[in-house]
């Protein structure tokens, strides 16, 4: 009773070729022109969407989709914190998954390949003419898992935090300890300013943070000037011949206060 493949293969393909003769159209002039309809569609789409974002009511230089210009790039910044194009944010999102160094090979080569091995071999494994979608379970469910995790990691992508300087953070009760500041909270939470606000980026405090630009080691500043100097340092460090730090004059006078404090609360470890 069984019919080998081969020759249910030629039966489909006979009514195949079959339903051409029948039903089938030549591609010129009717796929031609489904083409160029569809064509003309997603340029009239792009094209109007540039006149939407251009239309600018109100003499703002601003559209209803947003601005016609952005900021100009600081190229000095180092507080920038990089965030891809909506579109990557499943990728951006499974590489966080993965921990550095150990699994992350996994996360950019491994399942990338592994999916791409998969496509790619598609029309040798699945050979069935069968096209519907109920009597696909295999295809539609792979499909669909596709979609939700994709749909998951793209949503988890975009509203996910970057823990700028959380790390650094939890040093501070231990700096406080050592600088003998514990008692004095606007120190405190203005060593946690401090963690947080990328100083550590050029700066090393109590051997931690990175030593950049010629940065200073800070751990005993508080010895050369008080938290008044500080906070006008940090005003305008170009005003002090500093080129290479940016002004934190943004971070607010209550913020700058506390910074300046804990700098000068900073002495230098008791007993080193
Ligand atoms: C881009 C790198 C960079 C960042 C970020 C940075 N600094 Fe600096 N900072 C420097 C450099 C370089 C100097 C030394 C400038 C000089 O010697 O003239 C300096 C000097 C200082 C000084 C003066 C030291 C002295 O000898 O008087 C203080 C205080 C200071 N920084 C605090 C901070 C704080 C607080 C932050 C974060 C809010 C910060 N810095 C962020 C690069 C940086």
């Amino acid at each position: 009773m069984a019919r080998d493949r081969g020759e249910l293969n030629r039966e489909g393909f006979a009514r195949y070729k079959d339903d051409v003769r029948k039903e089938g159209k030549p591609f010129f002039p009717y796929g031609l022109f489904h083409d160029t309809v569809m064509s003309l569609v997603v340029v009239g789409v792009i094209v109007a969407l540039a006149i939407i974002w251009y239309v600018d009511a109100d003499g703002t230089e601003a559209g209803i989709l947003g601005p016609w210009y952005a900021p100009p790039a600081e190229p000095g910044t180092t507080e920038f914190i990089p965030r891809p194009d909506w579109y990557f944010y499943f990728l951006f999102y499974l590489l966080r998954i993965f921990k550095w160094p150990e699994s992350v090979f996994i996360a950019t080569v491994g399942i990338p390949t592994i999916c791409l091995i998969l496509l790619i071999g598609l029309p040798f494994y699945d050979r069935r003419r069968e096209r519907h979608p109920l009597r696909r379970p295999v295809a539609m469910t792979a499909a669909l898992l596709t979609v939700v995790a994709m749909g998951v990691l793209t949503w988890k992508g975009a509203t996910a935090r970057e823990a700028l300087g959380s790390e650094l953070v939890l040093a501070v009760p231990e700096w406080a300890e050592r600088q003998g500041f514990a008692d004095n909270a606007e120190a405190v939470r203005g060593a946690e300013l401090f963690a947080q606000s990328g100083c550590m980026n050029c700066h090393v405090y109590l051997g931690e943070g990175n030593a950049n630009l010629g940065a200073p080691d800070l751990s005993a500043i508080g010895e050369t000037n008080d938290a008044t100097y500080f906070v006008q340092y940090l005003t305008n460090p170009a005003a002090f011949g500093n080129n290479v730090m940016g002004s934190y004059a943004y971070l607010g006078e209550e913020n700058l206060a506390a910074l300046g404090e804990f700098l000068a609360s900073s002495k230098g470890p008791a007993g080193d």
